[in-house]
């Protein structure tokens, strides 16, 4: 591409910053709105800021109704494709209106009005997606928890957004399992201070659910028991939804996403960041208890009038590594969307690409990685494979859309292995230090954002605003503090390198080192504990544990880490991946009692590091270095300075 575009873009991104109001108005006229705002941007509150207040819009209405209305109805607007059960079926979109509304009349019937929560734990199948939107028609508030978190935490997102409904469906099918989900989520209410007041349940053929007479209704019956619904006018300002997302202990946050600013910003990704047109199929192969799910399997490609992939698989092993290539060749897949560790599986199972020469993909015309940090060799291997571009983007569950990339809709800057790019509108990156000073270019420091965020971020968490704040907005005044640190280099690309918290990022899934450290000190064994991310050739990293016991326990060390083992997989669930962990006399740490997770990662990472001088008793790490290659990791270490 030429010059010109990359200064079109440069040019777009500057009044992105230096006219926000204006910039983001013009973008909102993609939307269709009830009632347009009164002010783009309300600053008279910050950190707290609103976009389009005034404005009234329905989210459902825009990503389906419309679409119907402007004659679109006879096209897919999702295609299910399912290798665990062996179905591909498409819902149009005049078919996804019938079944929204005539769902969204079932909520109703149950009570749900506008503002009430819905939680939806559900499995990869199109009735999350008609669930999403049919709370989006009614102006309630949904919050997906992913199938592979356990009861407890089930039941700690019930507590927090008292939910007047659940929805849920019989099982997820894992590879290996049928997920039973419905005895979790019994559990989890059991658990829960908050009852709903009824659980809605998809059976679905691989298991029936036992129903709990007089809170439970099965999804059909539900809708034979109310009217189709229509759209319901909302708030601009209004949640769309809760999604909760790990913090640094185990109480997730709940980020609140709106419903104006969230149409507007995904609405403007579609076509400038994936350079997407309205008709085309885009597929994000993640879940829908994720963010990548809720922005880029339901409403991204939905309020653009793409075609959605809902693919319940994963991208080895059902049936093989071909199974991607064999989604974009049958269903003309135009985009694909996925996390590095999806591509460093399929690497693995099939090195030399076999499996994509099988196929004609040639719909394929990028590639965007997302969730964890894209390694180069990953990269190099996605493009010399697929001979499409591989764009490396960065964002978070927080943010809902991606904070840097490359904008392929406007201009396709030279990629540059390591960076994901350049920040995208709104988005005003610094690099700050301790002392909130920028540093030099190239310096690496936390990555922060000059406040206002742009539209589609996240305004508040829901029921802590003071959490809001202190997490994100305090440490660094007039910046979101994103948690990451990285550099910007001489041409303004972005590195995001490693995480300033405790949260560790595994197959793309974003974790709480701290939760689980949480866990494993509730066993009645365990006395001390610390719990760091290890890097992992597939899954990026994994957590390990490191376990230190109470005085005169003497039994097997084998059987408590089997133990604990357990009890991660029990509270926090599968998905979590805890799988190792090591019995150890001490742990290392600074005078002041701060354990030196970072030091530990870095031994086990076989890392250059430097012992910090603050270290309480040096002569601790080379029985850490011991324990860890115990593990089998290679554990180097250095003397303290
Ligand atoms: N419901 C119940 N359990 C689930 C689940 C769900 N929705 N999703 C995952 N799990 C379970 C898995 O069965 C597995 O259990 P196990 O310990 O009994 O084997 C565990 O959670 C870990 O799952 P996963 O992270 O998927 O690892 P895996 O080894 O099964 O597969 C990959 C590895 C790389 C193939 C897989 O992680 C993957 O496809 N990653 C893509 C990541 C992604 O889409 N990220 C979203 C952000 S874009
Ligand atoms: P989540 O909120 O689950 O989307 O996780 C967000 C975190 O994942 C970020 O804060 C980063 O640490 C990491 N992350 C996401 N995308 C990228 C990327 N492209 N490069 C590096 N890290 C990433």
């Amino acid at each position: 591409m030429s010059q010109t575009s990359a200064a079109t873009y440069d040019a777009m991104h500057a009044r992105s910053l230096s006219d926000p109001q204006g910039f983001w108005a013009d973008a909102a006229e993609q939307v269709s709105w009830i009632k347009r705002w009164d002010t783009v941007l309300d600053d008279s509150n910050p950190p707290f800021y609103r976009w389009f207040k005034g404005g009234v819009l329905n989210t459902c209405y825009n990503a389906v109704d419309r679409h119907v209305e402007q004659g679109r109805g006879d096209q897919a607007a999702i295609i299910y494709d399912s290798p665990v059960t062996g179905t591909v079926q498409t819902i149009t979109y005049r078919e996804l209106q019938d079944q929204v509304s005539r769902f969204a009349g079932a909520l109703r019937a149950q009570g749900v009005e506008k503002g009430d929560r819905v939680i939806l734990y559900m499995p990869m199948i199109p009735q999350s997606v008609v669930a999403m939107l049919a709370c989006a028609r009614l102006g309630a508030v949904h919050s997906v928890v992913f199938g592979g978190f356990a009861p407890h935490e089930l039941a700690t997102r019930i507590n927090d957004a008292a939910p007047k409904v659940i929805v849920s469906a019989s099982c997820g099918i894992e590879p290996n399992r049928v997920v039973k989900y419905k005895p979790m989520l019994d559990a989890a209410i059991e658990h829960a201070d908050h009852k709903p007041a009824a659980c809605i349940i998809f059976q679905r053929p691989q298991e029936t659910a036992s129903l709990v007479p007089g809170r439970d209704v099965e999804w059909n019956e539900a809708i034979a028991k109310g009217q189709p619904a229509e759209c319901v006018p909302v708030a601009a300002t209004d949640p769309l939804y809760i999604l909760y997302t790990s913090g640094t202990t185990g109480q997730p946050k709940g980020v609140v996403r709106d419903n104006g600013g969230h149409a507007v910003a995904l609405l403007w990704t579609m076509k400038h960041l994936y350079n997407a047109e309205p008709g085309e199929v885009y597929w994000a192969a993640s879940d829908v208890g994720w963010v990548v799910g809720h922005s880029y399997i339901c409403y991204g490609p939905l309020l653009y009038g793409c075609t959605t992939v809902v693919f319940e698989g994963k991208p080895v092993g059902t049936p093989d590594a071909g199974t991607f290539w064999r989604v974009i060749n049958q269903h003309k897949v135009r985009t694909l969307f996925t996390a590095p560790t999806a591509f460093r599986a399929i690497k693995r199972d099939d090195p030399n690409g076999e499996f994509i020469k099988k196929y004609d993909i040639s719909s394929l015309r990028a590639l965007f990685l997302a969730g964890e940090r894209s390694d180069p060799d990953t990269l190099h291997w996605a493009e010399d494979n697929l001979e499409v571009p591989v764009i490396d983007h960065w964002w978070q569950t927080e943010t809902g859309w991606a904070i840097t990339g490359n904008p392929l809709g406007v201009h396709l800057f030279p990629i540059k292995y390591g960076s994901a790019t350049r920040p995208m509108a709104g988005w005003d990156i610094r690099i700050l230090d301790a002392e909130h000073k920028e540093v030099p270019r190239g310096d690496t420091g936390a990555i922060c954002a000059k406040l206002p965020l742009p539209p589609g971020t996240f305004p508040t968490l829901w029921n802590a605003e003071e959490r809001f704040v202190k997490s994100y907005m305090a440490d660094y005044p007039g910046y979101y503090q994103t948690g990451d640190a990285g550099f910007i280099d001489d041409d303004g690309y972005v590195y995001i390198m490693a995480r300033t918290d405790d949260i560790i990022n595994v197959a793309g899934h974003r974790l709480s080192t701290g939760a689980m450290e949480e866990v494993l000190s509730s066993h009645k064994d365990v006395a001390e504990c610390a719990v760091i991310g290890v890097a992992d050739d597939l899954k990026g990293q994994v957590p390990l544990g490191f376990l230190c016991l109470k005085a005169g326990v003497t039994r097997s060390h084998d059987e408590i880490v089997k133990e604990v083992v357990a009890l991660v997989r029990e509270q926090i669930g599968p998905v979590a991946d805890f799988k190792r962990a090591v019995v150890v006399d001490r742990l290392p740490k600074t005078r002041s009692g701060k354990i030196l997770r970072g030091t530990m990662q870095k031994i086990a990472d076989n890392a250059e590091h430097k012992v910090p001088a603050t270290i309480d008793d040096p002569g601790i790490l080379p029985e850490i270095a011991e324990a860890l290659k115990s593990l089998g990791y290679a554990a180097k270490y250095d003397q303290a300075e």
